[in-house]
C-alpha cells in the first residue's frame, strides 16, 4: 500500500464501501442518500457544529461528559438524565467494538440484558444497527458525538452518520497508538481516511459534521508540542478528504501557564498550518480534556482536579471541556457521579467566564515555546515524508521523530520521557530522537535542573516516575516524600 495524502478516488471509495458494509449484518441498512436526508431533517439544535460556532462567536466554553452502556433504552434514560447538565452528549463505544468484535459485542448485549445491568464499557453501535441509533439521536434535545478509540471505525462511521449522530472522534494516529499494540501505522491512518472521506461526502451534500482528533493521546505527562503535532497531522489529512469543521484538543497538563498557552498555540498553529496547507474554507475550534491521568480515589479530591481542569478550560479559552467524574479512579462511573462531574464543571465554567488571565512575557513565551516545538517536529514529518503528511507521519513514528510518551502501540519509539519542571509544566527529559532544536532542549534541561535542585537530587527516571502518580496521591509535582 502507497499511502498518500490524497482524497480518496470516489471509485476507490465506493469499492471499499461496499465492502465494509458487509462486514456485520447491521451494515446493509446504510444507504447514504437517506443518511443525508436525515441529517438535513435534524433540527439547529441537535448539530454539533452549530453548537460549536455559537460558543466561538459568543467566547463560551461547552460543557461534555463521557458516557455509553450496552442497552439502547438504558444508553437513552442515562443521556437523558445528563443532558441538562450539559451542552454536548457522547455516546462512548465499547471496547469490542472499538476492536471490531462484534461477535463478542453480541453476546455482551444479550449477558447484558439477562443481568439487566450494562456488561460493556460502552455503547455498543454498530451491534445495535441504524433504527436504533436513530431511536438515541431522536430520544434527546442536544447534538451527540460519537466517541471511541477505534483504529478501524469505518463500519461505526457509516452507521451512526447514517443515523443522525453530527460529531465524529478520532484519527488514524491518536486511535492507533495509544489505543493498539499491533495495527500498523499506515493501515489504521488510510481507515481514518474512509472516515473522513464519507464525513467529507456529507459535507458536499449540506450536512456539517464536527472531526475532533483524540487531543490527550496516552493521557500521561504528555509535552503539548507532542500532542499538537498529531492533532495537527490529523487536521490536516481530515481536511484533505472534505471535513470543513474541525476541533483539535489537548489534554491537561496541570501547569496554569502552560495549560493556557497550550490552547492558544494549538489553535494559531492550526491556522498556521492549514492555510498552508491551501485550506481557508473550514471552521476550527478547541477542545480541553479535563486531567486524562490518574486519578485520587477521595472523590473530594476528585473534584478539585475536575474544578481546576474547568477553571483551566474557561481561563484558555477552550471551545469545549470533556469533563472527568468522581468515580475516575474506579472505573466506568454511576449516571450521578457523571452529572456530579458536570454540575461542579458547570459551576466553574460560569464563574471564570467573564475573566481573562492578563497578557503576560511568560505566557507569550510559553506559546512561543510550543510554536517552534511543533515546527520544528512537523517540519522533519514532512521532510521525511518528501512533502506528503500522511508517508511522513508513518516515517516520522519510524524514526521517533514522532514520539508519544506511555503509549501502547508498538510502532511507537517511547524514547521521549517528559518530567514536570519546578512549577509542574512538563518539560523534555530524554528527548530520544524527536527533532527539537538545541536552545529548546538547553531550555528543558535548565528547567528540569531547577526542580532538581529545588528537591536536592539529580535529574533520574524516578522524578518521572513521581510525576505519574503525582495526582493521585493529592499533588501536580511528584515530589521526593
Ligand atoms: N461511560 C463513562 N465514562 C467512560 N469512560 C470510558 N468509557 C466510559 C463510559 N462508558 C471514561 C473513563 C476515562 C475516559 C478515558 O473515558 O472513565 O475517564
Amino acid at each position: 500500500m502507497q499511502l498518500r495524502n490524497q482524497k480518496l478516488a470516489m471509485e476507490d471509495f465506493l469499492r471499499e464501501r461496499a465492502e465494509v458494509l458487509q462486514t456485520w449484518p447491521t451494515g446493509k441498512d446504510v444507504d447514504f442518500e437517506d443518511g443525508v436526508r436525515y441529517q438535513l431533517a435534524l433540527p439547529a439544535s441537535k448539530r454539533f457544529s452549530a453548537a460549536l460556532a455559537e460558543a466561538e462567536r459568543d467566547g463560551r466554553t461547552l460543557s461534555q461528559p463521557r458516557a455509553g452502556v450496552a442497552l439502547v433504552d438504558e444508553h437513552i434514560k442515562l443521556l437523558q438524565f445528563l443532558e441538562p447538565s450539559c451542552d454536548l452528549l457522547p455516546s462512548t463505544i465499547d471496547a469490542y467494538t472499538r476492536l471490531n468484535h462484534y461477535e463478542k459485542a453480541a453476546e455482551g448485549v444479550a449477558r447484558s440484558v439477562e443481568a439487566g445491568t450494562s456488561l460493556l464499557n460502552g455503547f455498543p453501535a454498530v451491534n445495535h444497527g441504524l433504527a436504533e441509533c436513530r431511536r438515541v439521536v431522536e430520544s434527546l434535545t442536544k447534538p451527540v458525538q460519537v466517541r471511541h478509540g477505534t483504529p478501524d471505525a469505518r463500519l461505526l462511521g457509516e452507521i451512526t452518520l447514517a443515523a443522525g449522530f453530527t460529531a465524529y472522534e478520532g484519527g488514524g494516529i491518536s486511535y492507533n497508538i495509544p489505543y493498539a499494540k499491533k495495527v500498523p501505522l499506515d493501515v489504521s491512518i488510510r481507515h481514518w481516511q474512509y472516515c473522513d472521506r464519507l464525513v467529507g461526502l456529507y459535507e458536499e451534500r449540506g450536512v456539517r459534521i464536527n472531526r475532533e482528533p483524540f487531543g490527550p493521546l496516552s493521557g500521561t505527562l504528555v509535552p503539548p508540542f507532542v500532542s499538537h503535532s498529531v492533532a495537527i497531522i490529523e487536521g490536516l489529512l481530515a481536511l484533505e478528504q472534505g471535513c470543513k469543521c474541525i476541533t483539535l484538543g489537548y489534554g491537561q497538563a496541570g501547569n496554569l501557564v502552560q495549560d493556557i498557552a497550550a490552547i492558544r498555540a494549538l489553535r494559531e498553529l492550526g491556522h498556521e498550518f492549514f492555510r498552508a496547507a491551501g485550506h481557508d474554507d473550514y471552521a476550527l475550534s478547541t477542545v480541553f480534556h479535563q486531567w486524562m491521568g490518574g486519578f485520587p480515589e477521595n472523590e473530594s479530591m476528585a473534584f478539585a482536579v475536575i474544578g481546576w481542569g474547568s477553571a483551566m478550560a474557561a481561563l484558555a479559552g477552550a471551545t469545549k471541556v470533556i469533563v472527568k467524574t468522581p468515580h475516575e479512579a474506579s472505573g466506568i462511573p454511576t449516571k450521578e457521579a457523571n452529572r456530579q462531574g458536570l454540575d461542579a464543571t458547570r459551576q466553574m465554567l460560569n464563574m471564570v467566564r467573564e475573566q481573562v488571565f492578563p497578557a503576560s512575557p511568560v505566557l507569550d513565551q510559553e506559546v512561543e515555546l510550543i510554536k517552534r516545538e511543533v515546527r520544528a517536529v512537523l517540519a522533519r514529518v514532512f521532510a521525511l515524508g518528501d512533502g506528503d503528511v500522511a508517508l511522513g507521519a508513518v516515517r516520522a513514528f519510524e524514526a521517533g521523530v514522532l514520539d508519544v510518551p506511555f503509549a501502547p502501540a508498538a510502532c511507537n519509539a517511547g524514547k521521549l520521557l517528559p518530567v514536570r519542571d519546578n512549577e509542574g509544566a512538563m518539560r523534555v527529559y530524554e528527548p530520544g530522537r524527536v527533532p527539537l532544536p538545541d536552545d529548546v532542549l538547553a531550555y528543558h534541561k535548565d528547567k528540569i535542573a531547577a526542580r532538581a535542585r529545588a528537591e536536592n537530587r539529580a535529574p533520574a527516571f524516578q522524578m518521572v516516575v513521581d510525576d505519574i502518580y503525582a495526582i493521585s496521591k493529592s499533588r501536580l509535582i511528584g515530589r521526593p516524600r
